[in-house]
């Protein structure tokens, strides 16, 4: 008999904790998980997984789902420079262009415009006072952004709300700006640069300086270019702990954002054979911490939720100080980090870790799939 009572006991323990599941974005900090594609919305492609509301202004995330050309511009916005928000530009599928240019270095022509076509898992960092534009390239683009700190996302809205006003574009407005009057676009960080010329010369996925797919990408110490990391062609990290591998892969770490936030990915192996099942080690960490998940499956357990199993596209959003713990329940589970200060999990993880060069983690602990080798018979 005691089989059989045992789960209805372990279902009545879970149903008294909370979902982690929200139908859209909290507007108050709290821990949450959103299915791919949910959360709040502006016309455009444009979902908010993750604002300033949500995350008590440590970052917003904003995927922008949309159609481009690569003949023609797709949707982008005229170049323009933030003075005090950091702005990164992820691809998860499709092809964005990117192009950037800091601000100071341009006027004194000292530097040299660069320029990148991301494709999925390129990114391109654009620390303040950098120059950027960009364009979608492919009729199915998802567009990850991390801004920060959050709350510059009030600018897309405020936005949304004059283009649909009579009259916008008209009479000294921005056109492609909405109805936005261009003197007053610097009360929401926003200063256009529209003398800036993008290059159309990219050969390869590049032009101006630095590697791209054709060399090590490594991350520098300053703020004073744009900071471009192909997948799988910047730093990684291999952190063996608690019995599984964690490949950190970061694109910012607090070094290149003045310590204000982190961005990277994560490559995670199950606990296989005897060990399927074990429970991830708990972390806590002081600042913001959200994950969204490209392959495989994750579960994510915060404390008095249940735990929830996340696959891709699924986002998972942790307030700083809040213990959580996360396991991989399939193989080569990947997923996206950002992390609201220079020292979060990342930061935790890489300083256990040694430099790995492989995308790879070592197939001792894989169950047998072969990951890491290719078998020529
Ligand atoms: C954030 O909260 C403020 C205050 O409640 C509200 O006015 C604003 O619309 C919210 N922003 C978003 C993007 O939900
Ligand atoms: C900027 O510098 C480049 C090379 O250093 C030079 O060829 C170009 O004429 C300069 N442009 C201006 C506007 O001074
Ligand atoms: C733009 O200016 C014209 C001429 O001054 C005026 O008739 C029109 O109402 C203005 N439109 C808006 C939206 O202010
Ligand atoms: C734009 O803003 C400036 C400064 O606030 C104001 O003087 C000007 O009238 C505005 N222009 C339009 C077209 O609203
Ligand atoms: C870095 O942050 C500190 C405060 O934390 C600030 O004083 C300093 O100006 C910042 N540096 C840059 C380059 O933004």
């Amino acid at each position: 008999m005691l089989p059989s009572i045992l789960p209805l006991l372990a279902a009545a323990a879970t149903a008294s904790a909370a979902s982690l599941w929200v139908p859209t974005t909290p507007q108050s900090p709290r821990p949450y998980a959103l299915k791919k594609g949910h959360g709040i919305k502006l016309p455009g492609g444009n979902t908010f997984p993750v604002t300033g509301n949500s995350s008590g202004n440590a970052f917003c995330i904003l995927n922008t789902n949309a159609g481009g050309s690569s003949t023609g511009l797709g949707p982008g916005l005229f170049p323009h420079v933030h003075k005090k928000t950091y702005e990164n530009f992820y691809t998860v599928k499709g092809r964005v262009q990117l192009w950037g240019q800091n601000l100071d270095t341009y006027k004194a022509n000292t530097s040299i415009q660069q320029t990148r076509i991301l494709g999925p898992g390129d990114i391109g960092a654009i620390p303040y006072n950098t120059i950027h534009t960009f364009s979608l390239l492919e009729p199915d683009t998802q567009l990850t952004g991390v801004l920060v700190p959050g709350g510059f996302e009030e600018f897309f809205f405020h936005m949304a709300l004059l283009s649909s006003s009579p009259g916008a574009g008209q009479n000294g407005t921005l056109p492609g700006a909405g109805g936005f009057n261009i003197s007053e676009l610097s009360k929401w960080d926003v200063y256009p640069q529209l003398d800036f010329v993008a290059r159309a010369d990219a050969v390869n996925g590049k032009a101006g300086p630095g590697n791209w797919y054709d060399g090590p990408n490594v991350l520098p110490d300053d703020m004073a270019a744009p900071i471009w990391v192909a997948k799988n062609h910047g730093p990684k990290w291999l952190n063996s702990e608690g019995g599984r591998y964690q490949i950190i892969a970061p694109f910012v770490t607090g070094r290149q954002t003045n310590g204000t936030f982190s961005q990277g990915t994560i490559t995670l192996s199950p606990y296989v054979g005897a060990e399927a099942g074990r429970k991830g080690a708990v972390v806590k960490s002081a600042v913001a911490t959200a994950f969204m998940v490209e392959e495989g499956q994750l579960e994510v357990e915060v404390d008095g939720f249940e735990a929830a199993s996340l696959i891709d596209g699924d986002v998972v959003f942790v307030p700083a100080n809040t213990p959580f713990s996360y396991v991989a329940t399939a193989e080569f589970t990947k997923f996206m980090y950002v992390t609201g200060g220079g020292k979060g999990l990342d930061y935790e993880l890489m300083a256990q870790a040694k430099s790995w060069e492989s995308a790879f983690y070592p197939e001792s602990r894989s169950s047998g799939v072969g990951i890491g080798r290719m078998v020529r018979i």
